[in-house]
C-alpha cells in the first residue's frame, strides 16, 4: 500500500480515515448528552404543529457530520414506539466523506424519510430551494459546530440563512455554543495537548492505528487555531497509509454574543437553555420576516 502524503493542511472531515478518527475522538451522545434534549424539543414542536402528508414536519440538522443527532432522534423514535410519519429529516454538511459515512450507517425508518445533502450552513436557502417542502420546523446546529464559521461575517450569514428557511410562527432554530469555546477575559484559553505521541486503534479498519503528535494551539483575537499531525498507520507492517497536517480554525465567543448578532438579522431570540457542556440558543423568525413570506 502506498502512502498518501497530504501537503495541504486539513480539517478532520476530509478523508474516510479522518472521518473514522473523528468519530473515535469527537464528543459523542454519551459524552455530550444532547440526544434527550433534542428528542424533547422535537416532540414539543411536533405537538404544536401537527404535520400532514401535504405539509410534513421538517427537521434540518446543519453540520450533521456522520449524522449523530439524527441517528439519535431515530433511535428515540423507535424506542418510544413513534414513527416518522409525515416527517422529513435533512442532514446537511459540506464534507462529503462525513455524509458518505452517515449514509452508510443509516438503517430502518430513517431510510424512508431522511436525506443527506451536501451543502453549506452559509447557503441553507439553496439547500431548500429544490425541495418540495421548503420550510423548516426544527433546525439544529449541534455541539458548538457554529465555531467552524470562523471568518468575519459568517455567523451572521448563517443566521440570515436560518431566517430564510425557518417556518413562520412555529419554526425554531437551536444553535449550540460550546462552553469550551467561550472567551473568558480573566482566563488563559486551554489547549488540549497530550504528551508525546498518542495512538488510537481504529474500530472500522482492524489493522489501522491513528498516531497523533505535535499538538499546537494559538489564539488570534476570537479565533482559536488547533494544529497537530495525524498519521494513519498499518500496524501489521508499520507502513504509513496517510499523513495529515491537521489545522482547524474555531471561532470563540463572548457569552450571549450570538444573541447580539441575531438581533441584526430577521431572527428573534426566544430563549437560552444551559446544558451540561453547552448553551442552546433558540431563535424564531421576526414578525416582519413572516409578513414578507
Ligand atoms: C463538530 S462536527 C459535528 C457533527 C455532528 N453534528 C455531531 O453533533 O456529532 C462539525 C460538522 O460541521 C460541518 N461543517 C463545518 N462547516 C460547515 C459549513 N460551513 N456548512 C456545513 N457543514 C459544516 C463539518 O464538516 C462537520 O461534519
Amino acid at each position: 500500500m502506498s502512502t498518501t502524503l497530504i501537503e495541504q493542511p486539513r480539517d478532520l472531515y476530509s478523508s474516510p480515515y479522518l472521518v473514522d478518527y473523528y468519530d473515535l475522538v469527537a464528543p459523542n451522545s454519551r459524552s455530550v448528552n444532547d440526544a434527550s434534549f433534542y428528542w424533547g424539543v422535537y416532540q414539543k414542536l411536533l405537538s404544536i404543529r401537527p404535520p400532514s402528508s401535504d405539509d410534513p414536519f421538517v427537521v434540518m440538522d446543519v453540520g450533521t457530520g456522520t449524522g449523530r443527532v439524527i441517528h439519535d432522534l431515530a433511535s428515540n423514535a423507535i424506542s418510544s414506539g413513534a414513527d416518522f410519519h409525515n416527517v422529513e429529516i435533512i442532514g446537511v454538511d459540506n464534507a462529503q466523506h462525513m455524509l458518505d459515512k452517515a449514509q452508510e450507517i443509516t438503517t430502518g425508518i430513517f431510510k424512508d424519510c431522511g436525506s443527506w445533502v451536501h451543502g453549506s450552513a452559509l447557503s441553507l436557502s439553496d439547500v431548500m430551494e429544490p425541495r418540495q417542502h421548503q420550510k423548516v420546523d426544527l433546525l439544529i446546529f449541534s455541539i458548538g459546530s457554529i465555531s467552524h464559521l470562523s471568518e468575519a461575517g459568517q455567523p451572521e450569514c448563517f443566521l440570515e440563512e436560518v431566517s430564510k428557511v425557518l417556518r413562520p410562527r412555529t419554526g425554531r432554530a437551536y444553535v449550540s455554543i460550546y462552553d469550551g469555546s467561550l472567551l473568558n477575559p480573566d482566563e488563559k484559553i486551554a489547549f488540549h495537548q497530550p504528551p508525546g505521541v498518542t495512538e488510537i486503534q481504529s474500530t472500522t479498519y482492524p489493522s489501522v492505528v491513528y498516531r497523533e503528535s505535535n499538538h499546537r494551539g494559538d489564539l488570534d483575537g476570537n479565533v482559536k487555531f488547533v494544529k497537530f499531525e495525524l498519521e494513519v498507520v498499518n500496524i501489521e507492517n508499520q507502513s504509513v497509509l496517510e499523513k495529515n497536517e491537521i489545522s482547524m480554525k474555531m471561532r470563540q465567543w463572548m457569552k450571549d454574543e450570538i444573541v447580539d448578532l441575531a438581533s441584526k438579522t430577521e431572527l428573534d431570540f426566544v430563549d437560552s437553555i444551559k446544558g451540561a457542556h453547552e448553551t442552546f440558543y433558540v431563535f424564531s423568525i421576526t414578525a416582519d420576516a413572516e409578513s414578507r413570506q
